[in-house]
């Protein structure tokens, strides 16, 4: 039976893909390779391996041996596992380079030595830096700020290695901020939804200001099925949406599905050591093999919400029980350990 391995598979982004690649490849067996680190949940996946449509495989992609044996005669393989909150390279920077740039050369060994046919890499458009104006294209200049960034910027690096020492089928999917239910509660929409129902305030950043591009999780994951099939090998897709939104009008917007006033909930706090002001992409390329979302962050965000809303028990310890405010939550800040 042909076969698709998703590392990272029971996170945000990688559930979401898995559900998509389960639609589209019916025929596949389809394995879900994830080390269940905080930000992994088997209730992402639970109604695909309840249901026998996947199967899920605990382990770390660090790990050559048990790499190797997940991914043989595998024909694809989408490479989403990652260290990937921002706040935590900060505090823990080690680990998103032994993760993110070791973990990455080790899956792409693995699937060298054992001849995986297709390899979609999920990267992120925060390997370009800031952009304050216009946007980047897959050929602009990467200049990573942030230990996160460098950490997906340096995996980049070692397939561009792969790909030109050993022609490796491999294609990169640079996506922008994604949204959508299951997403661990310490990025902006999950964080500011939770907060929100356990009546806190909603800590922004600085002054709110840094700006955004948001996709829909399910528009991302169409977008990986479609280099999985059509991509160019060796190729860099810029995945991208038009809607751009301040952190500020984001916390505006979920305010007033609470049926508050912002100025009522706001809390503003001191920034990150280093907060990319904008980031933008051009996803022309991707855009010309048909592909464009589907998903308005306007149209959706109620409902989105509400699945948080509904989640509440999953998250209460996260986010409502924890003392003090949001900055709290997965920042990284507080540890002040390097163990990677
Ligand atoms: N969230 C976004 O807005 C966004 C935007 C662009 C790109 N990305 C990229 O998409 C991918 C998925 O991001 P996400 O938001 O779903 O992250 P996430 O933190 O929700 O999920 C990451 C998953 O990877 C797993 N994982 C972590 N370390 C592992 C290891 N050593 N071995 C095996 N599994 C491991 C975790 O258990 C988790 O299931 C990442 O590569 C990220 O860089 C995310």
């Amino acid at each position: 039976m042909p076969k698709i391995v998703i590392t990272g598979g029971a996170g945000f982004i990688g559930s979401h893909i898995a559900y998509h690649v389960r639609n589209q490849f019916p025929a596949h067996q389809l394995v879900i390779f994830d080390k269940m680190t905080y930000a992994a949940d088997v209730r992402n996946i639970q109604d695909l391996t309840a249901a026998g449509d996947a199967e899920l495989v605990i382990g770390d992609v660090c790990d050559f041996d048990l790499a190797c044996n997940v991914v043989a005669g595998a024909d694809y393989v989408v490479h989403a596992a990652a260290e990937s909150h921002v706040d935590n390279s900060f505090g823990n920077s080690l680990l998103f380079t032994r993760t993110n740039v070791y973990g990455t050369h080790t899956i792409l060994e693995a699937c060298r030595r054992m001849g995986v046919k297709r390899i979609v890499h999920v990267s992120t458009d925060e390997v370009y830096g800031e952009v304050r104006t216009g946007a980047a294209d897959e050929t602009t200049f990467l200049n990573p700020t942030n230990p996160y960034s460098a950490s997906k910027a340096g995996a980049e690096m070692v397939i561009s290695g792969y790909l030109h020492s050993y022609r490796m089928p491999i294609v990169t999917a640079r996506g922008n901020n994604i949204y959508g239910i299951r997403q661990y509660p310490e990025k902006i929409i999950p964080r500011f939804a939770m907060l929100l129902d356990c009546g806190k305030k909603l800590t922004v950043y600085g002054s709110g200001k840094n700006r955004r591009h948001y996709l829909a999780a399910e528009d991302f994951a169409a977008a990986i099925v479609l280099l999985m099939r059509r991509g160019e090998i060796g190729g860099i897709y810029n995945i991208g949406s038009e809607d751009e939104f301040e952190n500020i009008e984001i916390a505006g917007m979920i305010a007033d599905i609470f049926g508050h006033a912002l100025e009522d909930v706001i809390d503003f706090v001191p920034d990150r050591p280093f907060n990319d002001w904008r980031y933008a992409i051009d996803s022309s390329r991707i855009r010309a093999l048909g592909w464009a979302p589907q998903h308005r962050l306007v149209d959706d965000l109620a409902g989105v919400v509400q699945w948080y809303r509904d989640n509440r028990a999953r998250f209460q310890r996260l986010v409502c029980d924890i003392a003090g405010q949001a900055t709290d939550i997965g920042t990284g800040l507080q540890t002040g350990t390097q163990t990677p």
